[in-house]
């Protein structure tokens, strides 16, 4: 059972002397095996929620557990995958080596951890294991980055905006395929998106988040069936859920009236 448990838990950095507050007692529970989305505006704290999942900063107040443990002793697990916004792939390494990097910084394949050739199945790059990054389009850039978060087989997978840089027709069909690879893995997944479409097609649970400082608004659970297919897009429920998130997301300022077209 690999659920994540945000216990109260607060974020202060320092910024030129102030101390800024990027999340502000945050309480947030990923079931195990989940698909959850965090959405909000820009600054709400998403990445560094992420972050604080991922051991890659320390919360100034509250608590953290992966699978009951503190984040640090399941990095050191190599429980934990992250997938950022941009690729972030060494460009002189074929598709291949990027994707087995994890394997040679941990001495080694962990337990029965999945062979870099499998995940380049999994990821749909079979013919493509020799490439350079530069020789690639941008999606297929963040497979290989999707296969190299994969290849210590994590028990929770971190994506930041994964696949905000790609046109709306190539990251819906890489939503599809993350959620392939995510059910077949088994992973519990956090998908921080500022796309409401896609917070819904994609989550058990969109948590909406608010700006300055970070802070939770609500929860939305979305009952949609899965697998999920594109066709649900269209659907009465699946707009319903989006106005719901839309909702939470704008607050008053939907209700607001008009302004009268001057002419
Ligand atoms: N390393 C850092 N040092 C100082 N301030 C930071 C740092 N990282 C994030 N912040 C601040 O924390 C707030 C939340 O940032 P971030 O988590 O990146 O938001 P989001 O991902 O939702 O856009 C912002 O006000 C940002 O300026
Ligand atoms: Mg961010």
């Amino acid at each position: 059972m690999t659920d994540i448990t945000i216990d109260h838990v607060t974020k202060n950095f320092a910024i030129d002397g102030r101390s800024v507050t990027a999340i502000d007692d945050i309480s947030l529970k990923f079931p195990s095996g989940s698909f959850s989305a965090l959405i909000g505006p820009s600054g709400c704290g998403k990445s560094t929620l992420l972050r604080l999942v991922a051991d890659i900063l320390a919360p100034s107040a509250g608590k953290i557990t992966i699978g009951g443990t503190p984040p640090d002793e399941a990095r050191r697990r190599h429980e934990i995958g992250f997938v950022f916004q941009d690729a972030s792939l060494l460009p002189w390494r074929s598709v291949m080596d990027n994707i087995a990097l994890p394997l040679e910084i941990a001495g080694g394949p962990i337990g029965d951890g999945p062979r870099p050739e499998t995940l380049i199945r999994l990821v749909g790059l079979s013919g493509f294991e020799n490439a350079k990054p530069a020789q690639l389009s941008g999606g297929m850039q963040q497979r290989v980055s999707i296969a190299r978060a994969l290849v210590l087989r994590p028990k929770i997978l971190l994506l930041d905006e994964p696949f905000g840089a790609l046109d709306e027709i190539t990251r819906q069909r890489m939503n599809m395929e993350l959620l392939r690879i995510w059910q077949e893995t088994g992973t519990t997944a956090i998908l921080v998106t500022h796309t409401i479409g896609e917070a819904v097609f994609m989550a058990d649970q969109v948590h909406v988040l608010a700006a300055h400082p970070g802070r939770l608004v609500t929860t939305i659970d979305v009952d949609l069936p899965r697998p999920r297919a594109l066709a649900m897009l269209q659907t009465p429920a699946f707009n319903h859920l989006e106005n719901a998130v839309r909702a939470a997301l704008f607050g008053d300022e939907l209700k607001a009236e008009p302004e009268p077209a001057h002419g």
